[in-house]
């Protein structure tokens, strides 16, 4: 099963970014943990802070991976561009948030691509991640 792990912007910065909100841990420490606790996943990974990068990608894998994990950042809350992309493709994606989005400022309760996503997690931390991954393994055959 090839899954791919999308971060959007400024989330290269984890580890370091608003630790309060974020953590302390960088996407790189957590990214080893996922391989060994993962180890029936074909795992990758792929972040960047360009919209157009993240669509590309998505256009990339969106007909023949099994799944993608996407935490699109602040893109969420602005993109029709990154929303138009996971509606055109066929990969089934879920949207995943390390802060609870709903907690905080009212700009971020809304999502562009939670629509044309299976579903959503939010609020867990890494966890939300892991718990993505989880589904493809558990329900998905
Ligand atoms: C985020 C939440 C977004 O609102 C924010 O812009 C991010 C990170 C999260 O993982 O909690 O960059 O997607």
């Amino acid at each position: 099963m090839k899954i791919l792990i999308i971060n959007g912007p400024n989330l290269n910065l984890l580890g370091k970014r608003e630790p309060e909100i974020y953590g302390n841990t960088s996407f790189q420490d957590f990214y080893l943990e996922l391989q060994v606790e993962f180890p029936q996943i074909e795992l990758q990974y792929y972040q960047s802070n360009v919209e157009g990068q993240l669509i590309d990608k998505l256009h990339e894998v969106g007909f023949e991976w099994d799944g993608i994990v996407l935490n699109a950042g602040a893109y969420t809350h602005t993109s029709l561009a990154l929303a138009d992309a996971i509606a055109g493709i066929t990969t089934p994606v879920i949207e995943v948030h390390i802060s609870n989005v709903f907690a905080r400022e009212k700009i971020r309760h809304h999502s562009f691509i939670a629509p044309h996503c299976i579903g959503s997690i939010s609020g867990l931390g890494l966890q939300s991640y892991k718990l993505a991954l989880r589904y493809w393994l558990d329900c998905v055959h």
